[in-house]
């Protein structure tokens, strides 16, 4: 487990930006956090990373977004699944094991089919406004060694 601590959006902002320069095909980013913990903020600065020009919003209400960066990118926020078979009619295999990238905001609600390979962000609001406590778990030597490049940031 490694913390970071971001104290202003900027900060959250170049974790997720630099991470977006290091993920490869196939990675799969889960997010996790209580509504406006900064899951999305993470999830476009990767995006901007990636490389990826369009605007990325909240696919709350969609599920899930492609986008086309220097990889294809997979947003999904899965707040409003109510079942894993929700996920199949969606057809998540063919993005979880695809050619892109995924970042799955509430990560968590549907853990059993998340791929083992993943690296997992969850964040936490503090007492002040601004302050969130970044916490990372890596399942692979490639998003462990991602995670010492952004301790550096
Ligand atoms: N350190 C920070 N990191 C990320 N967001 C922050 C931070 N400080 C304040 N914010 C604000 O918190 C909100 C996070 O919203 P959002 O990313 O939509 O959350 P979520 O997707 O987790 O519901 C934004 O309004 C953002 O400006
Ligand atoms: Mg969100």
């Amino acid at each position: 487990m490694n913390t970071m601590i971001s104290n202003n959006e900027q900060k959250t902002y170049d974790l997720g930006y630099k991470l977006g320069t290091l993920l490869k095909k196939g990675d799969i980013i889960c997010l996790t956090g209580d509504l406006g913990a900064g899951k999305t903020a993470m999830s476009k600065a990767i995006a901007k990373g990636l490389e990826v020009d369009e605007h990325v919003t909240s696919p709350t209400f969609s599920i899930i977004q492609e986008y086309m960066g220097r990889l294809p990118l997979y947003h999904f926020d899965v707040y409003r699944i109510g079942s894993v078979e929700e996920m199949e009619d969606l057809g998540y295999e063919e993005y979880f094991y695809g050619d892109g990238v995924c970042i799955i905001e509430w990560a968590s609600i549907i853990e059993e089919i998340i791929p083992k390979e993943h690296l997992w962000i969850d964040i936490k609001r503090d007492d002040h406004e601004n302050i969130r406590k970044i916490e990372m778990k890596a399942t692979t030597e490639h998003f462990k060694n991602i995670i010492e490049e952004l301790k550096k940031i």
